[in-house]
Parts: C-alpha cells; structure tokens; sequence
C-alpha cells in the first residue's frame, strides 16, 4: 500500500536527518551522474533501500546514488529515490531533503506511470508533501510520524517568487529573454535545493526552473528520481510542468540516469516558457 511507502519514509527520513551532523564530509565515490558523493548521501541511500524493499509491495529500488537497480523477490511496485536532494547544501547548512517516485511499472519509466509522489524537506522543520490519487497532501513529521498540516494543496492563484538554476552566461538566449520578462514580475528565491526551492513556488506561487544549458542541453536534473515525481506533484496541485516542449509527465524515459530540462509552477508561467522557447 501507498501509505505504507509514506510512512517509511517518514520514519527513515527522520533517522537520516539525525545522522546527517558526522557525514558531512566527502566519500572518495562519485555517483553514477559523476558527482562527488558526500557520507550522508550513501547512508541515506543505504537505509531507503532496506527500509522500502522489505516492504512487500516494493519490487525494486533504484536511486540517484547508484547505478544498478535492486530488486526484491515478491512487490509489484518501483521507487525511485533522492536520498539527499541538494546535499550540496549540508557543507552551508541549508534546506534539502528525499524525493521519492513510486511507479507501477519498471523503470526507467514514464512520469503518467507514477502512482505516488512524495518529498520529505529538512528545513527548520521536517515536512513531507505527497500527491496520489489526484490530490497534495502536506505534512509535518515528528518523531518519524505523520501530522496532516494542509488538505489538498494547490498552487495559489497569482505567482510570487522564481527560481532557476545554473549559471547565466551558460543558459541558451531564449532561456535568458524568458527570464528577463519573469524577473520584472516575481521575486528571487533561489537555495540551491530542488525540493527547497518548489516548495516555496508550492507555498506563494511562481515558476522554478533548471533548464538547459548551453554547455549542457539536457540541463542538470534526472528524469526519474527528480523530473517525474516533481512534476506529478506541481501538476497534482494544479501546476505545470514542461521541458521545454511538453509536461515532463509525457518525456519518453530512455535510461535510467537520464537528465532533462525541468520547469514546474502556475500554468500560465509555463506556457510562457514553452512559447519563448519555441
Ligand atoms: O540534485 C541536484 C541539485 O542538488 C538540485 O537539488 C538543485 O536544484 C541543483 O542540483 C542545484 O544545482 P546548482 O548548484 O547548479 O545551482
Ligand atoms: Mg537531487
């Protein structure tokens, strides 16, 4: 069952934040995206994968963190995690968090194949936001326990804030028009976190992005542990999502570390986008 997977998450999301103070330095690893590994983020990765796979609905576990899927004997559903979106940030002590996709097919797979999606934010407190059957559910995790905060949430009507990733004389000209227009209009918010910085276009309205780059034309985000499960989220509570040319629900999944251009929020900064970058 669905509730199951969140409430295992929640309880090992709050076990990984309590071991996060001793692993904040590096691990000589790097992940299977080619980035350095930090302690945290092999721990986080280690106890997700026992915790969710002894579940006996959960068939396999893959994760940002490794190359290979695992897989358990019996389960009929796939997650896909981020143990430690934005670690980069534990170095700063700022916000990040898990992201977890729950599809009923194996992966890579489909965004229109998940059945649930969830992240749990490590900011001053410890939230966990999950869309299923057609509704947000925010959080508040205490003790490793669930505590409803907010019933159906949906993205407010009139955007506040943006935030968009990488670096500006590496984003295409287009990128940097639609940019320039969305500055004028919203405020800057920007952490350096995925989960962070969506929860906050969840929480005032806007438009988050990490787009393509031009020494990088799939950008930086993954498909499956970052662009699907958000993507179902902001579009569950009523948002968009694109890569540039379609939600990154319809983005026809090809491998499984597979990168894409994500832009999630209010529906009409989406379809701005995708004009400007027609
Ligand atoms: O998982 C990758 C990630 O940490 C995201 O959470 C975040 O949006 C992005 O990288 C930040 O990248 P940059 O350091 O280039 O702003
Ligand atoms: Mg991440």
């Amino acid at each position: 069952m669905i509730e199951d997977i969140v409430e295992t998450v929640a309880a090992t999301a709050s076990e990984v934040r309590e071991g996060l103070p001793g692993r904040r330095v590096y691990d000589d690893a790097e992940n299977p995206s080619g980035e350095k590994q930090l302690a945290a983020d092999c721990y986080a990765d280690e106890l997700y994968e026992q915790r969710l796979l002894a579940l006996p609905d959960v068939k396999s576990y893959a994760s940002e963190e490794r190359e290979e899927i695992v897989e358990a004997d019996a389960g009929h559903l796939h997650v896909a995690c981020d143990p430690l979106d934005g670690s980069s940030n534990l170095k700063s002590n700022n916000a990040m968090g898990t992201i977890l996709g729950v599809y009923e097919e194996p992966l890579p797979a489909s965004g229109n194949a998940l059945v649930a999606s969830a992240y749990v934010l490590f900011g001053p407190i410890t939230t966990m936001v999950v869309a299923h059957e057609g509704t947000v559910t925010e959080y508040v995790v205490e003790d490793g326990e669930l505590r409803v905060v907010t019933e159906e949430l949906t993205l407010p009507d009139d955007p506040v804030v943006y935030g968009f990733g990488g670096r500006v004389p590496d984003w295409p000209a287009d990128f940097i028009d639609y940019a320039n227009v969305v500055e004028q209009e919203l405020k800057l918010r920007y952490g350096g976190a995925m989960i962070a910085d969506v929860n906050q276009v969840l929480t005032y309205g806007g438009v988050f992005a990490y787009p393509a780059l031009q020494s990088r034309p799939q950008g930086k985000l993954r498909l499956q542990f970052e662009g699907n499960p958000i993507a179902h989220i902001v579009e569950t509570a009523g948002g968009a999502s694109s890569d540039g040319n379609q939600s990154l629900l319809d983005v026809d999944p090809t491998e499984l570390h597979q990168r894409v251009p994500v832009h999630v929020g209010n529906e009409s900064l989406i379809e701005r986008l995708e004009l400007a970058l027609d």
